[in-house]
């Protein structure tokens, strides 16, 4: 949610948006794309972009001469049992720039500038290269990543944004319900020897009970 906005969590979007999607005029569809978070979702449903063919376990969501720290985030997502890797699950995600900034044109936040999917490999494995998001102008709002899960049986969700550990405006509270290891969503963030950041992140999957996009 940018700084403009009032600060809505998820679910009070969740019960609002079917709200905002009859009030709002068409034309003001795309303003809201602009931000970002999980707003427009429900704007837009029909209108994602993405082809499911061709996807890869492995992407690059930023072109190179895109401003900012250079990120790897990787991870397996695992079944339920969150043991078995699970091969053909797509992961989509999508971010600010370097500005806090989402940049859209378009009505829904999947199209935002920065966005990327993905599908796991037979090793569960998934990776996206990136560049660090950051926090909303002017606002305490950690920087993060948002991201949906999706596969064969796992109707699409929402999962908890990527946050990072060294994130000042990552609280206490947002620490204690993040996970342990590699599935917390806030990532420990180590620089290689190439100057890149990354981070890893595992997912157990789950049968969509909250959070669900719907698809
Ligand atoms: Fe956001």
């Amino acid at each position: 949610m940018k700084s403009s906005l009032p600060n809505i969590d998820r679910r009070s979007f969740l019960r609002n948006a079917s709200v905002f999607a009859v009030a709002l005029p068409a034309f003001q569809l795309g303003t809201l794309g602009l931000f970002g978070c999980n707003q427009a979702r429900s704007l837009s449903r029909s209108e994602s972009k993405e082809q499911p063919a061709n996807v890869t376990w492995k992407t690059t969501i930023v072109s190179a001469g895109e401003p900012g720290d250079p990120l790897i985030v990787s991870g397996t997502i695992y079944a339920p049992d969150g043991r078995t890797p699970l091969e053909g699950i797509s992961l989509f995600v999508y971010q600010t720039d370097a500005t806090g900034r989402y940049s859209t044109t378009g009505g829904d936040n999947r199209n935002t500038r920065i966005h990327g999917l993905m599908r796991t490999n037979a090793e569960g494995r998934y990776e996206f290269r990136t560049i660090k998001p950051a926090s909303y102008p002017s606002s305490r709002i950690p920087a993060h990543i948002h991201a949906f899960v999706s596969g064969p049986g796992y109707p699409e969700y929402w999962i908890d944004e990527y946050h990072f550990s060294d994130d000042p405006f990552v609280t206490g509270d947002m620490r204690d319900k993040a996970g342990k290891g590699n599935l917390s969503s806030i990532l420990t963030l180590t620089r290689g020897a190439d100057g890149i950041l990354r981070g890893v992140r595992d997912i157990k999957i789950e049968r969509c009970s909250k959070n669900c996009t719907g698809r």
